[in-house]
């Protein structure tokens, strides 16, 4: 089923989202972003990602860049900019006089700030031009579409940002069409079979899901490509994070983390008895993580998919 479709079915037989005294972590842009940090700094997930910006995506970037002076990137829900700028530094190393027209569409205006201010304190980034657009990818598309532009895009990526958008696919298929003749566009989400798809489906009723944030893995999104003909190429990033906090009562980080992977704010304190311990006991399930060196160690497996025109 695709995720469009399973949203309709959710519509149609009016399955009731999440208990009322439960908030979206996402509605509160300083607790998730206080969240995102704490997640980046206890899994390996900007690691595998430098990884394979350092070690695979230069082919890709040879492809779009070959034979040009200057270059047309975008990059949609980029945050505070670390991996964005990790793939000029890969542009850079191998054209080093390219010009580089950089579009970054953010909502958030602390990510973007931050994004900003990394920028500031970078060396060697005179010749990127960035134009900022604070603003989610929907309204991004309504002002292109109204500009009726023509530019296009050499190089597009969205990473890990497709679960906040209410239709993932047609965000898929809009930010395709912008590819100039050699651009790709490059998409990473979670992998289906790790700890957050075992989670998610187990859990997704029950926790915060609401029409903006779903869950949604690669899979689906392949199984979309896959049946519209559309060429990808798949990579499978490894990647754990360490929960082991979360099973501390009252530990502030494992809460915090615990708001993270269930997009609840403040879970511990909200959700039932009944939801925290069966959460709790499908987060130590073997589908979602091993235990390593007294660690408990989630599987936050990634998959990178880059789609040509
Ligand atoms: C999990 S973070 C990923 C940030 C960055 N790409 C990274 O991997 O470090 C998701 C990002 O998507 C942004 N976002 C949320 N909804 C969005 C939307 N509708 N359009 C574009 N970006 C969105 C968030 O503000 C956040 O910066």
């Amino acid at each position: 089923m695709t995720v469009g479709a399973a949203r309709d079915l959710r519509e149609r037989n009016k399955i009731p989202r999440m208990a009322s005294s439960m908030n979206c972590l996402t509605a509160d842009d300083s607790r998730y972003q206080k969240a995102f940090r704490l997640f980046l700094e206890r899994s390996s997930e900007h690691q595998c990602m430098q990884e394979f910006i350092r070690n695979t995506l230069p082919q890709v970037l040879t492809s779009i860049a070959q034979g040009k002076s200057s270059i047309n990137v975008l990059g949609v829900g980029s945050g505070s900019g670390e991996m964005d700028l990790e793939i000029v530094s890969q542009l850079y190393q191998k054209y080093p006089g390219m010009t580089v027209d950089y579009e970054v569409v953010e909502p958030s205006g602390e990510m973007m700030e931050r994004y900003k201010a990394l920028v500031s304190r970078s060396p060697n980034l005179e010749k990127i031009k960035f134009t900022w657009n604070q603003m989610p990818s929907s309204e991004f598309e309504r002002h292109w579409k109204t500009r009726k532009s023509t530019k296009k895009m050499d190089f597009i990526h969205m990473i890990q940002m497709l679960y906040y958008v209410t239709d993932p696919d047609a965000t898929v298929a809009f930010f395709r069409s912008l590819l100039s003749e050699n651009g790709k566009l490059l998409i990473i989400l979670v992998s289906g079979r790790t700890g957050w798809g075992k989670l998610w489906k187990t859990h997704h009723q029950d926790l915060c899901s609401t029409e903006i944030t779903q869950y949604v893995a690669a899979g689906e999104i392949r199984s979309h490509l896959d049946a519209n003909g559309i060429r990808y190429k798949a990579h499978v990033l490894q990647s754990t994070m360490d929960i082991t906090e979360c099973f501390t009562p009252g530990d502030e980080k494992g809460e915090l983390l615990l708001d993270f992977l269930t997009e609840v704010s403040d879970f511990s304190k909200c959700a039932s008895p009944d939801l925290k311990a069966s959460v709790m006991s499908t987060l130590r399930d073997p589908g979602c993580s091993s235990v390593v060196d007294g660690r408990v160690m989630f599987n936050n497996n990634l998959e990178a998919l880059i789609l040509y025109p």
